[in-house]
Formats: structure tokens, sequence, C-alpha cells
């Protein structure tokens, strides 16, 4: 059996993600149904930078998957410093059934999963978080009804991991991403052109656009992000590129009527959303939260089957 890993969202074909998310949507409905793990057989949540969501809807989602969540401290562990990337995996691999890795380079994944005999799932690097796409996706389709077609506009920082998660997931599930960033941030043009080429297929299409109120235009959902990632510095610089960018009540009026907001958080009030926006949209921003964990709990038992 091939072992499958999640590293990127573009690691799913658009007929696997719809797969996945019809798959989510059912354990939502029917927590305990699927016991992939059963045993319980463990699963590992290796961290390295900061976690709350991350954590806790994974830890959740194992259990309700029959599992044992295994947390594994980043700090402790130490990979690649205490002890090499190739070793740490060989090790985990020998105890636990998949692995979660919360870390910075995209690289260190990478490697990880070369070495891996168990699925490995990205749970955020310096360039993707692709299990928080598929949480947003499960969200929009229970507050719109379905997503292809959709105008997602994205505001604040293009350059980050959400933004190229959201270019390359959502133009996956065939909906149509803006996203609104200063000069400077902006996606690489790599994400772009793998985005569009996955587009081809799905109708899906993104573009980037500079000014805020044109990518708000007639959007039906509306989403933002910290200004300043984990790990990253310069918030001073940071906050007075992104202002224009900032989520309000202005920039609302400028979406559709019935226009969602998300958000992956955690979030900044007064800075990328204003409090009023955020509390306005309180009930979607925490459907997202909640969803992470049926979304995890489906990628993880896709890929517990193997391809
Ligand atoms: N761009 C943010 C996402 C947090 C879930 C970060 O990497 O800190």
């Amino acid at each position: 059996m091939t072992v499958r890993h999640f590293l990127a969202d573009d690691d799913l074909t658009p007929a696997e993600q719809e797969q996945v998310l019809n798959l989510a949507a059912e354990m939502k409905a029917e927590p305990f149904k699927y016991r992939p793990f059963e045993g319980p057989q463990s699963v590992a949540i290796l961290t390295d930078k900061p976690t709350l969501r991350t954590q806790v809807s994974f830890h959740a989602g194992i259990a309700e998957l029959g599992g044992n969540p295994m947390l594994v401290d980043g700090n402790l562990a130490q990979v690649g410093v205490r002890e090499t990337i190739a070793d740490v995996t060989r090790v985990l691999s020998r105890h636990v059934a998949a692995i979660a890795w919360r870390t910075g380079a995209q690289a260190r994944i990478e490697e990880m999963a070369a070495y891996a005999s168990v699925p490995v799932v990205n749970a955020l690097t310096d360039d993707y978080h692709p299990c928080q796409i598929l949480a947003c996706l499960q969200t929009i389709t229970e507050h719109k009804g379905h997503r292809a077609g959709l105008t997602f506009s994205y505001f604040g920082d293009g350059a980050n991991n959400m933004a190229n998660s959201y270019a390359l997931g959502l133009v996956t599930a065939g909906l149509h991403v803006r996203i609104s960033a200063p000069a400077g941030f902006h996606p690489e043009q790599a994400i772009l052109d793998r985005a569009r080429r996955i587009g081809e297929a799905t109708g899906g299409t993104v573009e980037v656009i500079e000014d805020p109120q044109a990518a708000a235009d007639g959007a039906d959902v509306i989403c933002t992000d910290t200004w300043v990632s984990m790990g990253q510095d310069g918030a001073e610089e940071r906050e007075r590129v992104f202002r224009p960018y900032s989520v309000t009540s202005d920039l609302m009026s400028h979406a559709k009527d019935d226009a969602i907001v998300m958000h992956c958080l955690p979030a900044y009030r007064g800075k990328e959303i204003a409090e009023d926006v955020l509390e306005k949209h309180a009930q979607v921003l925490f459907d997202e939260a909640e969803n992470r964990r049926h979304a995890q709990k489906a990628i993880l038992t896709f890929l517990a089957q193997g391809a």
C-alpha cells in the first residue's frame, strides 16, 4: 500500500478533496461512526510552534476516531537539532499510525514524509496550512449551500501560508479567489501558476488585486489573517503596510449583503479585523474553528485507507 501524505493543499485532486469534505460533513453528523484508529492506535501531534486550535482539534478528533492522541512537544523533541528529522521520523513511525506536524520550513515536513512509513499531515508550515482550508471549505458549504463559483476575497499578507493555501485549496474546489495585498506581499508566481493549472479543470480562478475595495466588490466571502505570522518579525512595518487591508465595516459594505467573514484565528482586533465585524460574524468564525476537528478526522481517515 502506498503511504499518502497531506503536505500541501494540492496533494488532493479535486475529486479527492470533495470526497474528504463529504466525509467531514458525514463525521460532523455522526462523530463516532468511523474508527480507523480503533485499538487504540496512537497518532502523534508534534508542534514546533504555538498552537491552540491545532492541538485541541486533532486531540479531540483522534479520540473520536477511536485512537490515542499523543502530544509531542517540539521544544522537547527539538527535531533537527537534538536528532535528525530522518531519525525522529523513523522512531515515530514505529509507534504511531499517523503524524500531524506543525513546523517552520516546508522542506522539514517534506523530509519527514520521505522517511515516514505512516501518513504525515501538515498542521501548518511557513508555506501552507491545508487543514485550515478544508475546515474553511466545510464552513462555506454549510453557510452558502455550495462552494464552486463563489468569490472569496482574502486581505492582508498575500505572501504567507494562508494566502498560498487559499489560492491552491479553494481553486481546487472551483472558487474564484482574490488575494488583496500590497506590493511586496503578493503570492509567489509559482503558487499562482500551480493554482491556475488546477483551475483549468475546476473552473476556479485566482487573481491578485492591490486595491482592497475592488477586491471586496461583490464578494461572497471576506477573509483575513494576522499581519504577523508565527516566527515573523518587523511587526511595526507590517502594521503600516497592511493597515489599508483591515477588514472593517467600511470594507464589508463593498461585499455582497449576505457575505460571510472568515478568519483562521487567532484574531487581532483593531488590526486585520475590526471588533464589530468579528462579533457580527462570530457564528461563522467559530463554526470554522469547530470544523477543524471534522475536516482533520476526514483527512486522517482518508489517508489511513492508503491509495
Ligand atoms: N499565518 C498565521 C496562521 C495562523 C493559524 C501564522 O502562520 O501564524
